[in-house]
């Protein structure tokens, strides 16, 4: 599995490259009513993917629709991440007791299309994809950059609700040891409890560039361990 290889410990998760037949509640039925076939099947993959990473974590199959703007509904006690791109489906899931909230993202190891990266990057970052991409040129940096900033919303939405614009947080990528670092730089984003300084993780594989971004929860007293962020 990719997709393990980014999750602490504790963390349950599945991944594909290919497209699992799985059979749907009516509740997920209804979020793809008028769906084009392509995002059925990405729809219908993810949820067989988190369907075994819950049973994993001993829980029961339950519908896990998803409210466009609001992301899926997992089930009572539980937090996770879904994810797909072009030939590849993953999800994580995780106790709500031990984890606050989780992000997992993955896209297509290519440059983003003109104009992108000025839209979701700052200066600082930008500065430092320069480095990344003179030390190791055969990764899509400025990928890697959005694909961490949509982990990063994704771990913070179920927890604030609210947007959070690509300016808010400066992630910086740590090439060497496969982690990544989020600051956050709105008073928006400080609201977030365990954003700032939190530690993502992020890898490379067959094509395609995976991160994730997993919050300990508050009460938990959990630190994410040293093996995890070397
Ligand atoms: C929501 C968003 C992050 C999803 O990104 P994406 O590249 O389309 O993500 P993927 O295709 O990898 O994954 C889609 C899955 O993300 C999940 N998702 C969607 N919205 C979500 C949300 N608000 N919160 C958490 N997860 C969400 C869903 O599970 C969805 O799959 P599903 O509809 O089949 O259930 C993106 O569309 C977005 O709105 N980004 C702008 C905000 C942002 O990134 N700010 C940067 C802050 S630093």
């Amino acid at each position: 599995m990719v997709i393990e290889r980014v999750l602490p410990e504790g963390v349950a998760s599945a991944d594909t490259f290919e497209e699992i037949e799985e059979a749907l509640f009516d509740e997920e039925l209804s979020s793809i009513e008028h769906a084009v076939e392509r995002r059925v099947l990405e729809f219908t993959t993810v949820r067989g993917c988190a369907r075994r990473a819950l049973s994993d974590l001993g829980m029961a199959r339950t519908p896990m629709p998803s409210k466009s703007g609001h992301g899926p509904q997992w089930p009572q006690g539980v937090v996770g991440s879904m994810t797909h791109c072009e030939g590849y489906r993953a999800a994580a899931a995780g106790y709500s007791s031990q984890w606050l909230s989780m992000g997992i993202d993955a896209e297509p190891d290519l440059p983003t299309p003109e104009g992108v990266l000025k839209e979701i990057s700052l200066p600082r970052e930008r500065r430092l994809l320069k480095a990344l991409q003179a030390i190791d040129p055969s990764h899509a940096w400025d990928r890697l950059l959005f694909s961490a900033k949509e982990s990063v919303y994704k771990a913070w939405w179920p927890v604030m609700r609210r947007w959070l614009g690509f300016e808010e947080v400066a992630v910086m990528v740590d090439r060497p040891t496969g982690a990544f670092t989020v600051h956050a730089l709105s008073d928006n984003a400080r609201t977030c409890p365990m954003l700032d300084g939190a530690h993502g993780r992020w890898l490379a594989d067959q094509g395609h560039l995976v991160t994730a971004l997993v919050l300990p929860s508050l009460d938990s007293g959990k630190r994410l361990s040293r093996d995890y962020l070397a």
